[in-house]
């Protein structure tokens, strides 16, 4: 259970998040809202990357202020841009490098790389240098790089911008049928239709949080 308490928080001049207090336990929850809303400021807050100002948010109990190594071992993020994210120089190298310290055998490290990119479309570029992948491909390796490490929550933000049609679908239909909990923020309003949960963001506030087909339709009102 992700709890969030009364959460304000400033970036630069902005209120980027203006009193949330929301509980997420449902196997998927999306998260839409116009750009700017706080969308990924929420996001972040979910595995401790902000700490919020005001406010506290704790990831089956442990605080993402006090206990963050624990919670980011729990909480994977995978970012919008996938540069962000690498890490290591060639593609198995970096998946790899999630399970630095697992203690696990390198061959067994070896056998789940490989089965990550097999799964994400990705089989074939293990040696492949990271940094000379293209943008779609590079989003595919990244969420390899968080999967490998099987956290328990999954939150995605805006984890199909780069990627083509077939990309797109492979990504949503794996997203969809991972047994991590996830949290996906989104435009692609289409995807959230057999969530459990979507909550709207509108200027930092929290303004609805509902099924998805009552979700979306509050936020299509909203955009006018
Ligand atoms: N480092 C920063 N300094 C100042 N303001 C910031 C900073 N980062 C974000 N903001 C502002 O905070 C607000 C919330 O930003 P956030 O990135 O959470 O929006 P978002 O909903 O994810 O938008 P998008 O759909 O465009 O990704 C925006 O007005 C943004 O300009
Ligand atoms: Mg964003």
């Amino acid at each position: 259970m992700i709890r969030v308490e009364n959460v304000s928080h400033r970036l630069g001049e902005r209120l980027a998040l203006d009193g949330i207090s929301v509980s997420l336990a449902e196997q998927r929850v999306g998260v839409i809202g116009a750009n700017g809303s706080g969308k990924s400021t929420f996001a972040r807050l979910l595995n401790g990357l902000i700490v919020p100002d005001d406010g506290t948010v704790t990831v089956d109990g442990l605080s993402t202020s006090r206990e963050a190594r624990e919670v980011r071992r729990k909480v994977g993020f995978v970012f919008t841009d996938p540069d962000a994210q690498i890490v290591m120089p060639t593609v198995g190298e970096d998946v790899a490098f999630g399970l630095r310290g697992s203690g696990l055998p390198k061959p067994e490290i070896a056998r789940r790389v490989t089965e990550v990119l097999g799964r994400f479309g990705l089989g074939g570029f293990h040696d492949r240098p990271a940094h000379l992948l293209s943008g779609g491909e590079k989003q595919l390796l990244a969420l390899c790089s968080v999967l490998i490490t099987e956290p328990a929550v999954l939150v995605c933000d805006e984890p199909t911008t780069l990627l083509d049609l077939r990309n797109a679908r492979l990504i949503g239909h794996l997203l969809g049928s991972l047994p991590q909990r996830l949290v996906l923020v989104t435009h692609d309003l289409a995807v959230l239709a057999d969530f459990d949960r979507v909550l709207v963001f509108d200027g930092g506030r929290l303004v609805a949080d509902d099924r998805p087909a009552g979700a979306v339709a509050y936020y299509r009102a909203l955009m006018g």
